[in-house]
């Protein structure tokens, strides 16, 4: 959607790290784009790319399976860095020698530069560390190749025809621990690729409103606003362009956090100009989920039943135009991993329903990672509470009630959720957690009150840190402040005489309960 001029291919290999050598390669300010390397060598040659960066994969290049890519990218005049198996297919395709060392090269490692003038080792001191991961080595490099750097177990760290500009390290300038990491890559970038740094995020939001003008031009534009980070930026952004020609359609399923679909109106309503449709419809979800207690029916009843409300609106809401959501960047690339012909299934994209006609489908948020999303989030306005918005599953509190799902029960849950919420804000620990919240898990147990006895509703606190919430610890939260919030739940939340602390880490345990 945005019309950068200088573009930068990371061509997956399959590694696991690389969304974030796109991410570091924005941070630059350069805008970095992922195809695998599948690609074809036209398409590559048709997109002007200021440079290439190989990645790594889990192969060895020896492995006939293991994915290779036309000797001629490296005749295109286009500078190329490759990075670990990225380095050695490099190494391989030029005619030098990979082998497999006994013990692998694994953690912070230091390196020597033996090519003072390199550019890639611009301002980069002689010794530093940096993080390798491999097993296989550059034994020999390819003739036309200097060697640039070295590490006590790596005869070869880092190698560079400058000649051709293409230069190839065994280490990962991406990942933090490489002390220099961003040095480097910025090196190739500016130094080798030759950029100016054309991505920033304001002049993303001024391209993207100016084509969203022009692609909607009279039309309608309709969105599902879930109040997600996601979906929240999307509409900011086409509010902007289009102001009231953009409706908004909000399911409230009465399973949002407490008060959170009064906020999520009043924002898009006294902030941003469109037209805001608000569907309440608690009651009927609770009709639907009356008595069922298995937790895959539940959350089916609430997909189901969300989806079923939404396209009536909708359908209600469009006469042709567009239909726009805030699908992100992650959810659209092709991966370099096994069956590379396969587009990622667009996760946050729902199927639309055929008898519904419009123009096109507008995603304009599809070339942003989420961190960006929340960058042009701030600047356009969305209250932090929303950008900085902690993850919310789809079903909402339909997964941290277990059991039935009764009023008093989703009343009960917001009502302690809020004060863990107010807590842990006051304590000042929020942005230390990756995610926090209540859970009911449908127990009672005896207390004592006063001189009654008590025979109330059990809450569990879940918190958890996560890089990618695929694994996650629990936190350790001080004892004090879980204290407090202990304290004041039983005290403030009628129905509640009991709280007990989640420290299960994932795996084993999911980080929802259900
Ligand atoms: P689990 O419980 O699988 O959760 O460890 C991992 C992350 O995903 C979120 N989650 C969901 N998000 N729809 C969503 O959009 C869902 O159905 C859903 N279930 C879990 C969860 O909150 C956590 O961040």
């Amino acid at each position: 959607m945005a019309e950068t001029k200088e573009k930068i291919l990371v061509l997956d290999f399959g590694g696991q790290y690389n969304q974030l050598i796109a991410r570091r390669v924005r941070d630059h300010n350069v805008y970095a784009e992922i195809k695998p390397y599948t690609v074809d060598i036209e398409e590559i040659k048709n997109n002007n790319y200021k440079g290439i960066i190989f990645t790594g994969g889990p192969n060895s290049v020896y492995d006939e399976t293991s994915p290779h890519y036309s000797k001629e990218i490296l005749d295109l005049g286009i500078p190329v860095l490759g990075i670990c198996y990225g380095c050695q297919l490099i190494n391989f395709m030029c005619g030098g020698q990979v082998e497999s060392a006994e013990k692998s090269e694994y953690g912070k490692t230091v390196i020597k530069v033996s090519k003072k003038n390199s550019k890639l080792f611009k301002n980069v001191p002689d010794e530093n560390i940096v993080w390798m991961s491999h097993t296989d080595y550059i034994s020999k490099a390819p003739a036309d190749f200097e060697v640039i750097a070295f590490s006590e177990d790596c005869p070869c760290a880092a190698m560079e025809n400058e000649k051709k500009k293409i230069y190839a390290v065994q280490f990962h300038p991406e990942v933090t621990h490489s002390e220099y990491g961003k040095d480097i890559l910025r090196n190739f970038l500016y130094e080798i690729c030759q950029c100016s740094g054309d991505w920033q995020m304001d002049s993303f939001i001024d391209t993207t409103v100016e084509n969203l003008r022009k692609k909607i031009g009279e039309k309608k534009v309709v969105l599902g606003l879930s109040g997600g980070v996601d979906s929240s930026v999307a509409a900011a952004l086409l509010s902007k362009a289009v102001g009231k020609q953009l409706t908004c359609v909000f399911v409230d399923q009465g399973l949002m956090r407490k008060n959170e679909g009064d906020f999520v109106e009043e924002t898009f309503t006294k902030l941003f100009d469109m037209n805001f449709v608000r569907v309440n419809c608690g009651k009927e979800f609770i009709a639907k989920l009356k008595g069922k207690t298995d937790p895959e029916e539940k959350r089916k009843i609430i997909g189901e039943e969300f989806y079923r409300v939404f396209w009536d609106k909708i359908r209600e809401e469009s006469d042709g135009g567009f239909f726009a959501q805030g699908t992100i960047y992650p959810d659209c690339i092709e991966s370099g991993k096994g069956d590379a012909d396969k587009i990622k299934t667009h996760h946050n994209q729902v199927e639309m329903l055929k008898d519904i006609k419009f123009d096109d489908v507008i995603e304009p948020l599809c070339d942003l990672f989420k961190d960006e999303v929340r960058i042009v989030g701030e600047k356009l306005g969305i209250p932090k509470e929303l950008v900085w918005r902690q993850p919310f599953p789809g079903p909402g509190l339909g997964v941290r009630i277990i059991g039935e799902i009764t009023e008093e029960k989703i009343a009960v849950l917001q009502d302690a959720d809020a004060v863990f919420r107010d807590e842990i804000a006051k304590s000042g620990i929020s942005q230390d957690l990756s995610q926090f919240f209540c859970v009911l898990p449908n127990v009672r147990t005896v207390g004592v009150m006063g001189d009654h006895r008590t025979y109330d509703h059990l809450i569990a606190i879940r918190a958890v840190t996560t890089d990618d919430f695929m694994t996650a610890d629990f936190a350790k939260i001080p004892y004090d402040i879980l204290a407090k919030v202990s304290n004041r739940i039983v005290n403030e939340v009628e129905h509640v005489n009991r709280v007990v602390y989640d420290i299960t880490s994932k795996p084993p345990g999911t980080i929802e309960w259900e």
